[in-house]
């Protein structure tokens, strides 16, 4: 029997990445006879998933491909997919000649024409990939990622996603639901809903398709019988009317871990940033929500050193960090990116003020997170096990997502147990099965 082709694979950025990811590994082991390797050097094919939200990541794109082109078999071929493909398109094979096709974040479904077509570049922001006829592979049996919406209809006025997804299009609810459930059966108790903006989810379908929105969604996979779980990425601050927060914190299958994004406390900044909220609003639909779910743990995202940002700003979403206390802070130095307006605002900031402002939020996140930590210890909670960790550990989520792990073997795996916390970290807990 011949010797199947092999892929490598490596993703970077964020969830809607990694199922992007899926899709191209379900496209080529089931309609292009490929299977995966972990080693470059054996693979006949290199693909590099990328993100583009940060300049980082698409500077150390280049030098990576540049190691894998050393690295890689003779004839082994290169393909740069994601958002950095998306916005760079055939530049990437200016500046790296060696690379063999470039497939666009919105494109996933046509890896298969690209393999076949030298040099190829399919970067096409309209493109329709809205009704997923294409196949299906996922990484945990434990967990379903489940895209609801592509491409992102907001503007804020830092971000690249909107030039590298395109226009907000609502996958419609049927394909959601059926696609839900299918996993489920097979065993993926926690559906995992993705979008840039999923709580505008029904704002545009690509055809006739029955009004919906993101509340009503969550009614519609909660009835799901085998579905136990369900989290979902990223809601808008925006969008968090009342009638949200409720669904939330009455539905038992949703689990109680919401991610805020606030990018700034500072009302002034956050209109330069066109969030469409206020400090205000912010802070108040946080009290709402910790009021309603005295359990819930809120996480966010926070742009530090956007342009025009002065220390009182800065302040002030200091002020929002003491107020909410989020359990989880990703927090980001601001980073001018292409094709955005704030990258040609005036008063860009000097990069040692906002590493300055970076350490400072980030060391007293850190300090927040002691706090809370004594707290922790002896609660009990209720944790999906999914993975197993060295040295007989086996690693799950509370259902307000803290990353504990206890003693045990496979047996946990893709089973819901309650777990007293005996020892607690800032980022993960250990913990005892309760008997
Ligand atoms: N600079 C820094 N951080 C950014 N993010 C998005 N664009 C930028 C940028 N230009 C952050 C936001 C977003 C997260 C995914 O990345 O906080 O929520
Ligand atoms: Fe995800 Fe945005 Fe990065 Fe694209 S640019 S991978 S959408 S975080």
């Amino acid at each position: 029997m011949a010797m199947r082709k092999k892929f490598y694979i490596e993703t970077l950025g964020c969830a809607m990445n990694v199922r992007d990811s899926e899709h191209i590994v379900a496209e080529l082991t089931q309609k292009e006879g490929y299977e995966p390797t972990e080693t470059l050097e054996e693979a006949d094919l290199i693909l590099i998933n990328t993100c583009s939200v940060r300049e980082k990541p698409v500077n150390k794109l280049f030098s990576e491909i540049g190691v894998f082109n050393k690295r890689k078999k003779e004839g082994a071929k290169i393909g740069v997919c994601g958002c950095t493909a998306s916005h760079l398109g055939e530049e990437i094979i200016k500046r790296a000649p060696f690379v063999d096709f470039v497939l666009g974040a919105r494109n996933v479904s046509k890896i298969t024409k690209v393999l076949h077509t030298p040099k190829a570049v399919e970067v096409d922001i309209d493109y329709d990939e809205s009704q997923y006829a294409f196949a299906d592979f996922r990484s945990s049996p434990y967990k379903a990622y489940v895209n609801i919406s592509i491409g992102c209809d907001k503007q804020c006025t830092f971000c690249i996603v909107p030039h590298t997804r395109g226009e907000e299009v609502s996958i419609p609810a049927e394909l959601i639901v059926s696609e839900a459930r299918r996993a489920a059966r097979r065993g993926a108790k926690e559906i995992f809903l993705l979008g840039q903006n999923v709580n505008n989810y029904g704002r545009r379908f690509s055809g006739e398709h029955p009004r919906m929105n993101f509340t009503d969604l969550l009614k519609a996979v909660s009835e799901i019988e085998e579905v136990e779980r369900i989290r979902f990425t990223s809601p808008h601050p925006l969008h968090m009317d009342d009638a949200f927060l409720q669904e939330f914190a009455t539905n038992p299958k949703i689990c109680k871990s919401m991610h805020m994004p606030l990018q700034s406390g500072s009302t002034r900044i956050l209109k330069a940033m066109k969030r469409g909220y206020t400090k205000e609003w912010f802070l108040d639909r946080a009290a709402k929500l910790r009021e309603m779910v005295p359990d819930v743990s809120i996480s966010t995202d926070i742009i530090v050193a956007f342009p025009g940002e002065t220390d009182e700003d800065f302040e002030d979403t200091m002020d929002v960090l003491e107020r909410v206390r989020f359990e989880q802070v990703f927090s980001f130095k601001y980073s001018p990116r292409p094709l955005t307006p704030a990258q040609n605002y005036a008063d860009q900031i000097p990069d040692e003020i906002g590493s300055e402002r970076l350490s400072r939020l980030q060391a007293r996140h850190g300090e927040i997170l002691d706090e809370m930590k004594a707290d922790r210890i002896g609660q009990v909670h209720e944790v999906y096990f999914e993975e197993l960790r060295p040295g007989g550990m086996v690693a799950g989520r509370s259902d307000n997502n803290m990353l504990i792990q206890v003693e045990g073997s496979e047996e946990l795996l893709g089973k819901t147990v309650p777990v007293k916390i005996t020892e607690a970290g800032r980022t993960s807990h250990r913990g005892a099965v309760v008997a």
